[in-house]
């Protein structure tokens, strides 16, 4: 088979590191990819919202299956575009209709949702423009700090947790006055959850779905849990609180009445459906969906999945998953993401990246990387994850940890204290 992965980051080198293991494949291609990506399949020029240009490299390539990793193209309809292209309408693309992209597009959409399946998610409003007054109301039915997430697509950067009832109000008014863009026409106002996060990841042909390994990722830029909320600073596998209780939990309030109600909508979604979740005294809740997998959480997870990826997709694209076999390793993975200097704020990109040919008994995936030159350099603000193999967490960690010193470029940060709060 002959399979084009849709991405640049780092959850694509690592979808491609677990897919080329498979007999099946014959060639990957990526597109656009990046420098390390390009020593596992061709990289071709194309952006992920450029559907047309994928469409022909689908046929001059004469691609067999179509991934799509980011969610941008997801939620702009790049499934509906090849389902209703006469040409292409038979090529396999696994990832959702736009319909089922809503989940992760539109986050009224996806509370709405979650009301109609009684799935647990902290309680809500939505508010448009001029209705000031009503959102005031509701949030003094609430306690701070108050959650505000722009309904669409923000690059990340939609929800804002404010301890201040006024300056809530204040970032209400901004939001709906355009600060996301058209992203910010729609607001959710939601209650506060405490508890810790995890990620959980679902493949489904619309039907039938299986349960991949779950995951943590560390969001923020300092250590501690401190600073700015970036993409993501690194992941580990599995989560220890995960018991097989508490994932039955996640299976039965969530994972089953998402699957559920996606069909009796008739939304045929087939792809990844990744739970953002948090775990509130014993009891999963819903923070968000996404549409695609997680990164850095992919770079921890394919490392887990010992049986046949492709032949999974194969599932997916067939619909016949429950024939298909899901079998984890049993050691745990990590993955700690090196960053540029600044990130997440400004930073500067074409710095040259050396070392990684020293690297040993860890992967090296890389995120914003490319070639100029004939060096390898930074060009974007998450570089390169580190992932590795462990007999525990802590022993994965520190083999990712001992080969990310080897590797170096200008202004390179990494976090040292994934784990420590498990
Ligand atoms: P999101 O962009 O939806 O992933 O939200 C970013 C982060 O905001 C999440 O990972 C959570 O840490 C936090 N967050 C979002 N919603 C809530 C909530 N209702 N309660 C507590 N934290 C939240
Ligand atoms: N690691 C979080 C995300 O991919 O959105």
């Amino acid at each position: 088979m002959k399979i084009l992965i849709i991405g640049s980051g780092g959850r694509e080198h690592a979808l491609g590191w677990k897919i080329k293991q498979s007999r099946k494949v014959e060639k990957l291609f990526f597109a656009p990819g990046n420098a390390g990506t390009s020593a596992l399949g061709e990289n071709i020029d194309i952006n992920v919202s450029d559907f047309e240009k994928i469409k022909e490299a689908t046929i001059d390539q004469e691609i067999d299956m179509l991934l799509v990793g980011p969610e941008v193209p997801l939620v702009d309809g790049i499934v509906d575009f090849f389902a209703n292209d006469e040409a292409c309408k038979n090529l396999p693309v696994i990832g959702p209709v736009k319909a089922g992209a809503l989940l992760e597009g539109s986050k009224d959409f996806a509370k709405a949702f979650m009301a109609r399946y009684n799935i647990p998610t902290a309680r809500y409003k939505t508010f448009t423009t001029g209705q000031t007054d009503e959102a005031r109301q509701f949030l003094n039915t609430l306690e701070a700090p108050y959650v505000l997430k722009a309904d669409g697509l923000a690059a990340g950067k939609g929800v804002l947790i404010i301890n201040d009832f006024d300056e809530a109000i204040s970032e209400l008014n901004e939001m709906l006055n355009g600060k996301f863009g058209d992203a910010s026409s729609k607001v959710v106002i939601e209650e506060f959850l405490s508890g810790v996060e995890l990620s959980v990841f679902v493949l489904t042909d619309g039907k039938n779905y299986k349960i991949l390994p779950e995951a943590k990722d560390y969001k923020r830029i300092g250590e501690g849990d401190t600073g700015l909320n970036t993409g993501g600073m690194g992941a580990i596998t599995p989560v220890p609180f995960a018991d097989k209780t508490f994932m039955k939990k996640i299976d039965e309030k969530v994972i089953k009445p998402t699957i559920d109600g996606l069909n009796s909508e008739g939304i045929n979604y087939k792809g990844f459906i990744f739970l953002g979740l948090i775990n509130v005294k014993g009891e999963p809740y819903v923070i968000e969906y996404n549409v695609r997998m997680g990164d850095p959480e992919t770079e921890a997870v394919m490392l887990r999945i010992k049986s046949d990826f492709v032949d999974l997709l194969e599932g997916v694209a067939n619909n016949n998953l429950n024939e298909k076999v899901l079998e984890f390793d049993e050691r745990s993975a990590a993955s700690v993401m090196l960053v540029s200097g600044g990130y997440p704020g400004a930073y500067e990109k074409g710095k040259v990246i050396t070392g990684a040919d020293k690297v040993a008994d860890s992967i090296v995936f890389h995120a914003g990387t490319r070639f100029k030159n004939g060096n390898v350099v930074t060009s974007g603000g998450r570089v390169i994850a580190v992932s590795s193999y462990g007999a525990s967490m802590k022993e994965a960690l520190q083999t990712s940890y001992k080969n990310a010193e080897k590797i170096q470029f200008g202004g390179c940060y990494f976090r040292r204290d994934l784990g420590f709060d498990l």
